[in-house]
């Protein structure tokens, strides 16, 4: 799996995120050591972490350094993501995770589930140390994720999907955590009421970018190179915001339709890739996120000029930057 840089250049992440990272370790330990094994498992992995960087980049947008608080809601957040990833993949039936087997892939579906739900528990503990604010939205925000996945299974293999049904669900599965993240390094800095709301909504409109930009990874990336099975979402019916904009293409619609509709399976899984590549479903896609980043640097406008402010409003068109197009 290739690991990129990160996408957000500021002194004092790399040192904060080696807090991060021995905290994330600690917070999963059990007194069995299987649980524990399979629970650490996704975190020995890696992972971008791009998480627990905007709960830590959003502290320093307001002015501060990264305290306790804010490494301990960093880990929060990050435990929740690690909890839907060990579920997602049981949903997907993913054999591949961060350049690793599954959890469902060598223990089996109930494991993978138990080994999701013990992330979650962990993380609601630690919410509950940083009070009612945090512990409060990171509940709302895992009832949103399950919202957004499960609003996925209505249109499963549907080339009739709407958008606003595709929006909808992305909002819920990838935007609201991306959301609570920012969320949380603001309330965990005490920042004000203005600047708390300006970073959640930043969050928001960065999260909406970086599903978009997953899903047409989904498209053209490689399994190498994203650690995952590439073209998983159009095997399990998972039509995604390329695909979408792809059927509208006058010359390559007709056939995508029927291909889609057909479901497509993995002897066929090239061909439907290459339609889609051929479209003008990837060009509209990247146009869509290019969009969203604009809304995610503007939302920042409340906030101090800083260095900080200056390398979150890049964010989203980084993420768009680095599609392998
Ligand atoms: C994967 O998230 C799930 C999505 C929302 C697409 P990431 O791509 O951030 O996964 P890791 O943490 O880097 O493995
Ligand atoms: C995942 O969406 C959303 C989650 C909340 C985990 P995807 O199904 O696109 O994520 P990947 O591609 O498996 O990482
Ligand atoms: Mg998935
Ligand atoms: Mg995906």
């Amino acid at each position: 799996m290739v690991q990129a840089a990160l996408p957000i250049d500021l002194p004092p992440l790399v040192r904060d995120l080696d807090l991060v990272e021995s905290a994330l370790r600690s917070s999963v330990v059990a007194d069995d050591p299987f649980l524990e094994q399979v629970a650490q498992h996704l975190i020995k992995a890696g992972g971008k972490r791009l998480r627990p960087v905007l709960t830590l980049a959003s502290a320093y947008a307001g002015g501060a350094t990264a305290s306790d608080d804010v490494v301990q809601g960093a880990v929060a957040v990050e435990l929740v993501h690690l909890g839907s990833l060990y579920h997602d993949d049981v949903m997907d039936e993913s054999m591949t995770r961060r350049g690793q087997p599954t959890a469902n892939a060598r223990h089996g579906n109930f494991v993978a589930i138990v080994a999701g739900d013990y992330c979650l528990a962990r993380s609601a503990q630690i919410a509950a140390r940083l009070g009612t604010a945090v512990a409060g939205l990171l509940g709302a925000t895992i009832g949103r994720l399950c919202e957004g996945q499960v609003g996925e299974l209505h249109h499963l293999y549907s080339p009739d999907r709407p958008e606003v049904a595709y929006f909808t669900s992305i909002s819920g599965k990838t935007a609201s955590l991306m959301a609570a993240a920012c969320r949380v390094g603001a309330l965990t800095t005490g920042l004000s009421d203005s600047a708390t709301d300006a970073l959640t909504r930043y969050g928001d409109r960065v999260g909406m970018v970086f599903q978009v930009v997953d899903d047409i990874l989904d498209v053209v990336a490689t399994d190498e190179q994203l650690g995952k099975p590439a073209g998983n979402d159009l095997l399990e019916g998972v039509y995604t915001l390329p695909v979408l904009r792809g059927l509208l293409d006058p010359a390559i619609g007709e056939e995508l339709r029927a291909a889609l509709a057909a479901r497509v399976d993995r002897s066929g899984l090239d061909r439907v890739r290459k339609l889609v590549r051929a479209s003008s479903g990837i060009e509209s896609a990247v146009a869509v996120a290019r969009g969203l980043a604009d809304e995610a640097a503007a939302a920042l406008a409340p906030l101090p000029p800083t260095g900080a402010r200056r390398e979150m409003a890049g964010l989203g068109h980084v993420l768009i930057d680095r599609l392998p197009l």
